[in-house]
């Protein structure tokens, strides 16, 4: 029988649609695409629509031949900054997807589907088609390791949390012992045991095991400990970031509109001398707390750039403008704008720390630019991310469930002033050491080739199937 030549091979990957989900997932496809493969991307009708309007993604990965963007209609798509909204997100994700998601696998040759791994209905979607399917977590590997012990932390008691110790030591999740305190887990884990969010990120996490890999965004030098306990229980991983880093053009998946005048105001300032600050595409703030963090950015004598989201305030009565007073002061010492290139922004020579919550995509983008940081994370992974910021790389100071004038600006005088030589030091480290994973040889680098030749060994394989 005449076997047909292999097609490249065609892969479903399909993020929760989330400005960090979102981004790092493009970039997986844009290094896939670069490798010969073809690619369906799953997006949702907003999130495709803000893309065709903010960026040049479209016309970008349209000029890879197998590209394609697939758009799904009819998700929820209002505000998910708490647990309760991103519950309803995935309900409604669940519901329009998963028949989507099973006739696209049944209709059509698909090598694997590499679905984002917070949502667990791809599994059930996948069932019975023989398409492998690949969990790519947007998270860090200790956020992961934290919420897979989530069951194991419930049977220790110490889930829910006893007493109101915050710093009482945690000794129950491997790896981490002798720096995790009750504050540091993902701050689901401060909710009732019972509650929706917690329980459905401890059984996405655990039936990890049951697709058919697990791509991590990060590299072996930064969690490696982590990972190895990761390992034990799901072994067949593919530690290929910082993504960002494989890529040459530092072209932006934003969801919203980029305000370049920042670059021309950052080209003003002196090398070394500014503070970035953002909180990324989620997190909210209320009124009191954005007039504490402008008090404390004005007494740190510090010149900032400050991004404010359209919707970062907390829209407490319809008044959710940035109060006049912070925009006019601000003028002379800061800069504030609504959203930024942060890879741009970060590698400016302006730039000497960075204000930051800690979202995973904010925390490798800082960590490869040698950046060093002020941690305030608001919610999910962001707190574990912190506290490994702080005690495990050193590359910065961990500002969590504290929001003073006085202490941010002395943790950022702390970070920019008393200590710069220590953390520039250790940021100057890690930079490298991400720059050389991700360079030929390196180790991400090697995986990435692993991941690609393993899904074209898949592709040969399903075509014979259907040849045979
Ligand atoms: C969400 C979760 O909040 C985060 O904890 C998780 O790790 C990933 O999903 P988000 O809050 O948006 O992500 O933060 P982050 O992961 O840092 O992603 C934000 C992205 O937006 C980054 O790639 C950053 O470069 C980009 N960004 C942010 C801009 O391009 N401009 C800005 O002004 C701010």
């Amino acid at each position: 029988m005449d076997t047909k030549p292999p097609s490249s091979p065609h892969v479903l990957i399909f993020p929760l649609p989330m400005q960090g989900h979102v981004n790092s997932m493009l970039k997986l496809t844009e290094l896939l695409l670069t490798a010969g493969l073809h690619i369906t991307f799953l997006i949702s009708a907003k999130d495709h629509d803000r893309l065709f309007r903010y960026t040049t993604v479209h016309g970008h990965l349209n000029s890879y031949s197998g590209f394609r963007f697939h758009v799904i209609h009819g998700l929820y798509e209002g505000p998910v900054d708490t647990g309760d909204k991103l519950t309803i997100l995935f309900d409604s994700l669940s519901k329009v997807t998963t028949p989507l998601l099973r006739n696209m696998l049944l209709d059509s040759p698909v090598a694997c589907l590499i679905a984002d791994g917070i949502m667990a209905f791809p599994l059930d979607a996948a069932k019975g088609t023989g398409v492998p399917v690949f969990f790519f977590r947007t998270v860090s590997a200790c956020a992961f390791w934290a919420y897979f012990c989530i069951p194991d932390l419930v049977t220790s008691g110490d889930i829910p949390f006893q007493g109101t110790d915050m710093d009482k030591q945690i000794v129950n999740v491997k790896g981490m012992e002798g720096f995790l305190r009750q504050r540091d887990l993902p701050s689901f884990f401060r909710s009732d045991v019972n509650n929706v969010t917690l329980q459905q990120i401890a059984n996405v996490t655990r039936r990890t095991q049951e697709s058919h890999a697990l791509i991590l965004n990060t590299f072996d030098e930064l969690e490696g400990p982590i990972l190895s306990e990761i390992r034990k229980y799901c072994p067949n991983i593919y530690t290929i970031g910082p993504l960002h880093a494989h890529l040459k053009s530092t072209s932006s998946n934003n969801l919203f509109e980029e305000d370049k005048t920042c670059i021309g105001w950052l080209d003003q300032q002196s090398p070394k001398s500014v503070l970035y600050v953002s909180f990324g595409s989620i997190t909210t703030l209320t009124r009191e707390q954005l007039i504490e963090f402008w008090h404390g950015l004005v007494n740190s004598g510090k010149r900032f750039l400050w991004v404010i989201r359209e919707d970062l305030l907390l829209n407490h009565g319809g008044d959710n403008k940035v109060p006049s007073e912070v925009k006019d002061v601000t003028r002379e010492r800061g800069y504030i704008v609504g959203w930024v290139p942060q890879q741009e922004v970060l590698a400016h020579p302006a730039i000497s720390a960075f204000l930051t919550h800690n979202g995973w995509n904010s925390t490798l983008e800082s960590i490869v630019e040698g950046v060093p940081m002020v941690s305030w994370p608001f919610f999910a992974d962001q707190q574990i991310n912190s506290r490994f910021v702080e005690a495990v790389w050193k590359l910065g100071l961990d500002m969590k469930d504290t929001c003073d004038k006085t202490i941010i600006a002395k943790m950022i005088k702390e970070v920019m002033d008393v200590k710069i030589e220590d953390f520039t030091k250790s940021a100057n480290r890690m930079a490298k050491l991400a720059r050389e994973c991700v360079s030929k040889g390196g180790s991400s680098y090697r995986n990435l080739d692993r991941l690609i030749k393993d899904i074209k060994e898949m592709s040969v394989r399903s075509t014979d199937i259907q040849v045979n």
